[in-house]
């Protein structure tokens, strides 16, 4: 054995021992465990995900892949997995099913959203053509499936079960989503329903992929699948609030992309509970029309957000769902350190600008 595979071992080990670091650089602070998974993962990512014949099919799978994002499910089950105790390592592979299938579900999400931009580059489906999103989405898709089949038999089952029931809730939730468009009577329930569907069920699942693969407590695991979906909740309402308001800068999607498409969100049906009757005639008017300049209607209806107060009322569902999955996290039997941790990453998601 040469040294240099020796020195490459010990370094490998010692990466993954935050005690390791602790002794030699001092306590990591949360933003340094935080990076160092997601390095971990990319590493990974990069790794197992390599483009082949045909081009046209896989270039667009690494190029959505690559465009990076927060990469926030992966890091979410890998986290989960050390806090009960298990390897990340051993956690890989299930977060990267994740996190193919959220990329999966992006490309075939922009195509039914008409989007234009995904992290700050041309959507799949513009870059190439709708047919290229829809056939690279799919093989996404089944590529996901297939990070799981290096578990043992009896974790292979658990976590493809868990998956199946997850990824059929994302279908029902985008269903959802595109029905409501269309509809003027969408109630707040049946929105928060959608949410829960389309988007908190699959930061769930990654968490509590994570406690299986480290054989949490199913008490554990269900404790920590009700800390996801809570927080999953509160993603989507910020993701909704950033849609209108964000820094197109930064925010690396199309601003105002939910009103153009009449979305309802919860920034719109806040408003036509607080708004004045004039303004929720001119609200209702604006989401049955789709302009072919959409500026005007986007300004309009971000001022009626504003003037509502749906703009507060949607910050205040977000710190209430973010407490609500604090009060799960603390179901937990989890140390007091990773339950900081979390609770950590969870708030700083309420800050968030992307
Ligand atoms: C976008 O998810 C889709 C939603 C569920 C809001 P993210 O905001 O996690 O997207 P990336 O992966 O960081 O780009
Ligand atoms: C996305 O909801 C949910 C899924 C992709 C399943 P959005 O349509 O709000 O996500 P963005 O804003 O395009 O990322
Ligand atoms: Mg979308
Ligand atoms: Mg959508
Ligand atoms: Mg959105």
């Amino acid at each position: 054995m040469s040294n240099a595979f020796t020195l490459n071992r010990i370094l490998g080990w010692a990466f993954g021992q935050n005690q390791f670091f602790e002794r030699i650089f001092g306590p990591m602070s949360d933003i340094d465990i935080i990076s160092k998974y997601r390095e971990q993962f990319v590493t990974h990512l990069q790794a197992r995900t390599q483009i082949t014949d045909p081009r046209n099919l896989y270039e667009p799978v690494q190029y959505i892949l690559g465009l990076g994002g927060k990469r926030l499910r992966p890091i979410l089950a890998l986290m989960t997995a050390e806090a009960f105790g298990g390897k990340a390592e051993k956690a890989m592979d299930a977060a990267l099913a994740i996190e193919m299938f959220h990329n999966f579900s992006l490309v075939h999400d922009d195509i039914m959203d008409d989007a234009p931009l995904r992290r700050g580059k041309t959507t799949v489906h513009e870059k190439w053509d709708i047919n290229t999103g829809i056939l690279s989405g799919d093989a996404m898709l089944i590529l996901s499936y297939q990070f799981f089949e290096g578990y043992p038999v009896k974790t292979y089952f658990e976590l493809t079960k868990l998956f199946s029931k997850t990824a059929l809730e994302v279908c029902e939730g985008q269903q959802y989503d595109v029905d409501f468009e269309t509809r003027d009577d969408v109630t707040i329930p049946e929105y928060l329903k959608m949410i829960e569907y389309k988007t908190s069920v699959l930061v769930a699942a990654a968490m509590k992929m994570g406690a299986i693969v480290a054989d949490a407590d199913p008490k554990d695991a269900d404790a920590i699948y009700e800390f996801g979906r809570n927080l999953g909740i509160a993603f989507q309402l910020q993701d909704d609030f950033l849609d209108a308001f964000g820094n197109p800068e930064t925010f690396g999607k199309q601003i105002g992309g939910d009103i153009i498409e009449n979305k309802k969100t919860y920034l719109y049906l806040k408003a036509l509970q607080g708004a004045t009757k004039d303004d929720k005639e001119g609200l209702l008017h604006l989401y049955s029309i789709k302009p072919e300049d959409s500026s005007t209607k986007v300004e309009a209806v971000k001022t009626i957000f504003e003037e509502s107060g749906a703009v507060e009322e949607t910050r205040k569902a977000i710190k209430k769902y973010t407490q609500m999955a604090f009060r799960a996290l603390d179901e937990t039997k989890l140390p007091e350190q990773s339950k900081a941790l979390l609770q950590q990453f969870g708030e700083s998601l309420m800050e968030r600008t992307v």
